[in-house]
């Protein structure tokens, strides 16, 4: 893929009030990039950013991710404003902590909405942008758990899980367009993720998971503690993607690695135990 080497890139990016998408924001615009950035607060945003930033650069757009024609717009402003799109980073995200069976109905349309219904909002508004110009890349911010599950996280890894499935697919799909997709798995990052400002419990727990209320206390007590340094994770995406490195997976933290690393073992082990198997199922060969 080839970026624009004659005139600044142009980045859209969700969930910027806070947190990566943030710390994302301030060095493309440090760059001299100009980003598009969606909030659900643009005063947030620009009191996050605080004096000093040129606002020709800058197009703050407040935008429910789970409106199509609000996110449709967005886009369109962004290309009218600039003339073209080079970066997607979808990296609006939450996470929810309870066990499968304390999380109701509207707990998990609402995770899948801001997850996967946003995200695919985002890509049916750019990619259309992105094909026709040959060129841009797509940068999906999962997590760890979007490749590894643990109690207490089913919905969000639900959420992560489906955004790795959708991004390795599209990914075979537009590479043929010169369009670059790179799936992010962060391990824990010092952002407010796991502040209760961001962190969402469930409406009623039951008495049967103490070990999940244990695991939620001691994730509100790690806030401040976190390995990932969001200033470090956010030069890593904007470096490797900018220098047309994006690989599919881009795991950030030694924590992701670890974790990552054992559970390629776990499906190695799963994959060969099945290879006398699971061809017991086939149709004889004619
Ligand atoms: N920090 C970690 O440990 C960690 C680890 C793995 C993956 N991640 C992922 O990294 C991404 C960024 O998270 P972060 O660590 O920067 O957390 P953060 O500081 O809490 O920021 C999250 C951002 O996502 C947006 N967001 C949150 N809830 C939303 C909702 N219901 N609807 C729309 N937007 C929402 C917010 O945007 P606005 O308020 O501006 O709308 C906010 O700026 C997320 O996708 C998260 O899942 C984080």
């Amino acid at each position: 893929m080839s970026f624009p080497t004659d005139r600044p890139a142009v980045w859209f990016v969700t969930g910027t009030s806070r947190g990566l998408g943030l710390e994302l924001v301030r060095q493309v615009l440090a760059r001299g990039d100009r980003v598009a950035a969606t909030t659900r607060s643009s005063e947030r945003l620009l009191a996050a950013l605080g004096d000093g930033i040129d606002p020709s650069r800058l197009l703050p757009l407040t935008v429910d991710l789970r409106d199509e024609a609000a996110v449709g717009r967005a886009v369109q402003e962004t290309t009218e404003r600039w003339g073209g799109l080079d970066v997607v980073v979808n990296n609006a995200g939450y996470g929810f902590l309870a066990a499968v069976e304390e999380t109701g109905d509207r707990e998990v349309r609402d995770m899948l909405d801001v997850q996967v219904v946003g995200v695919w909002n985002v890509l049916r508004a750019a990619l259309p942008v992105l094909r026709e110009q040959r060129g841009g890349h797509i940068v999906n911010v999962s997590s760890i758990l979007g490749l590894t599950a643990v109690p207490g996280w089913a919905l969000y890894c639900a959420g992560k899980f489906a955004l790795e499935g959708l991004s390795e697919a599209l990914a075979a799909e537009v590479a043929d367009f010169g369009v670059g997709v790179t799936v992010v798995e962060p391990g824990y990052f010092r952002t407010d993720f796991l502040t209760e400002d961001s962190l969402a419990l469930p409406a009623e727990t039951t008495a049967h998971y103490p070990a999940i209320r244990a695991m939620v206390r001691d994730h509100l007590k790690l806030q401040g503690g976190q390995l990932g340094d969001p200033v470090k994770g956010a030069a890593a995406i904007v470096g490797r993607v900018l220098a047309g490195e994006g690989p599919l997976r881009l795991l950030l933290g030694s924590d992701a690695h670890s974790y990552a690393s054992a559970k390629v073992e776990a499906l190695r082990a799963n994959v060969e135990a099945a290879a006398g198997t699971a061809p017991a199922t086939d149709f004889p060969a004619a």
